[in-house]
């Protein structure tokens, strides 16, 4: 008798365990699944859509100090299963509401005595999971030296990427190869020769687009990015990624006193490249602002700068010269003209001491004042005219990545900004060497770090938790990339985080890059691109004290797509980047980035074709107006666009901005016309796109 009750017993753990090896979930909608496994004690998931593969079986696994290989031997004890099925509403955004609706599968494992959590979430439009490691007396020390999170995709998979651990941070082109071709010496060999930086290991930095062989496009990415460092993605070989975490530099990839809860890593699934382009995945898996945090006082809003004199005309200079942009008078004058036109703020640039000309990139440090004004710039009387003028200055903080340096004065910084009615900073973190982030170590050793560890992402949270103490936006640029953080904390308005606008000033991105962009790094989030550049060609000069013109430098874009650019890329704090006198020169043309919106209801991709083209269409959250925003890369095209979204039995007036047939990127970029029609929800508008173009539509209702 005792024999055979044993026997049952053993029955019933045995069965529950094999079944338990194996736990598969559906999104809701039951397209996605993933499947859980553990073979030979390795934890290890597989994606499918519609039975598709996306995600080959990958292995799943942490690594701590101390020998610790979270990454093996394990068993499930035990797990759940939940539906969740929610809105919540944005203060501000892309969409007035947004559907949470996933299924969870939460596991326990364990190793001997130690525990590992892993916690997945399956959405219609992709998953999310992580690990955490709760404290346990079974774990000394929770430092982890490597993550094995693998993403097995296949060897004809293709992908958009920008080298990781390479010099210049997130500002690179895109490269267009295989999965196994991910590396710096194919970076050389396609886009831009980087073979002389030679730190750090190959991998491309996240979001990565993926265009799978079978038709499904893939972004990988992570959410919720906070005390751990930016996870980077190595081809291994035959279509398979591993996360790489930057390390700290004694070789430490994360330091934590105590239990670990990762970020998540989130693979966003669509059919085709329209639908990835409204993904909320990244957003649903972050946090809303702690309970009591009130961020009403953060305000969606479009400023004007002293700043493309310096980087694009180069007529100004950002420290004390004759040329000297940030002077009183200079930023009285552009007040009335951004307050004349309906602007929020006023960006000025080298407004405080320690500019000199070869400020960037020594990493030695450089010696920022961020309370200290030049002689020739009085914020007082500044920021009196411009409450006067409705026109807050947008401080600007250039740390030339001296980080303790700038910590040092964060605090009495942000008092200084707002005693000056100051809303919005944009800072910057301008330092172009790899691993050149300079620190002193508890034994007062100075090290370097680099520029997406974990060092650096606390770096980015203390400032924006400083930031909101004092009621103030951030604009960072060279930050970290967003991981969907803008949700807990709003006053992350905006940051830079790719190639932007900058480089069509002082070198060139190319006609193909801005149809890359949408695709890429503004799936992660909204850009501060500072789009608006009128003035496409004969704008430069060769030095801030000579009147002779860079002929060779052109903006390759088109007036048109310079305006389709406000509505295609998101940003809720949106500069309009020119100098007044070159929009002086195209008033009726300026109307429309006076009138578009930066706080959206609702948005629809009318047509895409990854990194060729896009229109986007989005309605603004205040009159109900829709706007149109269409750009194409260097060739023409043809589109019929179906205003069926408008609603039924209404009459509308659309004022379109487009390209002529005779306008072109290289030669005739600013040839534009501007017509009035009107529309209803049956109509089918025909648009024609010029090489290197784009469109910009108003429609508002009669
Ligand atoms: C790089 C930033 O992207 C640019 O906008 C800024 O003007 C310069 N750094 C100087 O801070
Ligand atoms: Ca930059």
């Amino acid at each position: 008798m005792k024999y055979i009750k044993l026997l049952i017993l053993l029955i019933i753990i045995y069965s529950c365990e094999n079944k338990n090896n194996y736990l598969i979930i559906k999104s809701p909608n039951k397209n996605i699944s993933l499947e859980f496994k553990i073979d030979d004690g390795i934890p290890n998931y597989t994606v499918k859509k519609y039975n598709k593969t996306i995600i080959k079986k990958s292995n799943l696994g942490i690594n701590l100090k101390k020998n610790l290989e979270l990454s093996n031997n394990f068993k499930i004890n035990k797990y759940n299963k939940k539906s969740f099925n929610s809105s919540w509403k944005p203060l501000y955004g892309e969409e007035k509401k947004i559907t949470n609706n996933y299924n969870n599968l939460f596991i326990e494992l364990y190793q001997n005595e130690v525990k590992l959590n892993l916690h997945f979430k399956i959405y219609d439009d992709g998953i999310g999971f992580r690990y955490e490691i709760p404290n346990q007396n079974s774990i000394k020390n929770y430092d982890i030296i490597d993550e094995i999170t693998e993403f097995n995709l296949s060897e004809n998979d293709s992908a958009w990427w920008i080298p990781a651990f390479a010099y210049r941070r997130y500002e690179f082109l895109y490269a267009n190869t295989s999965i196994d071709e991910i590396s710096k010496k194919n970076f050389s060999k396609y886009v831009e020769d980087i073979s002389y930086d030679t730190q750090g290991i190959d991998a491309a930095q996240t979001p990565l687009t993926i265009k799978k062989n079978n038709g499904f496009f893939i972004s990988i990415h992570e959410a919720d990015l906070t005390n751990y460092s930016s996870m980077t993605l190595a081809a291994k070989g035959n279509g398979k990624l591993e996360a790489e975490l930057y390390p700290w530099s004694d070789g430490t990839k994360v330091k934590l006193k105590n239990r670990i809860i990762t970020p998540w890593r989130t693979i966003q699934i669509a059919d085709n490249s329209s639908e990835l382009l409204t993904s909320n995945l990244i957003l649903n898996l972050n946090e809303d602002p702690k309970k009591g945090e009130d961020f009403s006082w953060v305000k969606p809003g479009k400023y004007m700068g002293i700043w493309w004199e310096m980087i694009g005309t180069n007529e100004s200079t950002w420290w004390p010269s004759k040329n000297h942009g940030a002077n009183t008078n200079k930023v009285l004058e552009y007040i009335d003209f951004a307050s004349k036109h309906g602007f929020n703020g006023l960006l000025v640039e080298g407004w405080n001491k320690g500019w000199y000309p070869a400020w960037c990139c020594s990493g030695n440090g450089i010696p920022f004042s961020f309370t200290e004004t030049q002689e020739d710039f009085d914020i007082n009387k500044i920021s009196e005219y411009g409450k006067k003028k409705n026109i807050f200055l947008v401080g600007h903080h250039e740390t030339g990545g001296q980080i303790e340096n700038y910590e040092n004065q964060l605090e009495k910084a942000f008092q200084l900004y707002n005693i000056n009615g100051i809303k919005n900073i944009k800072t910057g973190y301008v330092n172009d060497i790899s691993k050149n982030i300079k620190r002193i170590n508890l034994d007062g050793d100075t090290v370097y770090e680099w520029h997406h560890g974990q060092y650096m992402v606390n770096h980015y949270q203390k400032v924006i938790e400083m930031a909101a103490k004092y009621k103030l936006n951030i604009i960072t640029h060279e930050p970290i990339k967003d991981t969907g953080l803008r949700r807990k904390y709003p006053n992350y308005i905006s940051r830079e985080g790719a190639k932007g606008q900058e480089f069509n000033g002082f070198w060139t991105n190319g006609v193909n890059h801005a149809s890359d962009l949408p695709f890429t790094r503004l799936l992660s989030g909204p850009m501060d691109y500072t789009p608006g550049i009128f003035q496409l060609n004969n704008f430069r000069y060769t030095s801030p004290s000579s009147n002779e013109i860079d002929r060779e430098a052109i903006v390759p874009s088109t007036i048109a797509k310079e305006l389709a650019l406000y509505v295609v890329y998101y940003s809720p704090m949106q500069m309009a980047a020119d100098l007044p006198k070159h929009y002086k020169k195209h008033l009726d043309a300026f109307q429309f980035i006076k009138n578009v919106p930066v706080n959206w209801d609702k948005k629809l991709i009318l047509n895409s074709k990854i990194s060729e083209y896009v229109t986007i269409a989005r309605k603004d959250s205040n009159s109900g107006n829709w706007y149109i925003g269409s750009i194409t890369d260097e060739k023409e095209r043809n589109f019929d666009l179906n205003l069926n979204f408008l609603d039924k039995n209404k009459s509308y007036e659309a004022t379109v901005y487009s390209d002529t047939n005779n306008t072109h990127w290289k030669n005739n970029p600013m040839e534009y016309q501007i017509k009035t029609i009107e529309v209803d929800n049956k109509s089918i508008i025909n648009m024609y796109v010029a090489p290197g173009g784009g469109f910009a539509i108003e429609i508002k209702e009669l």
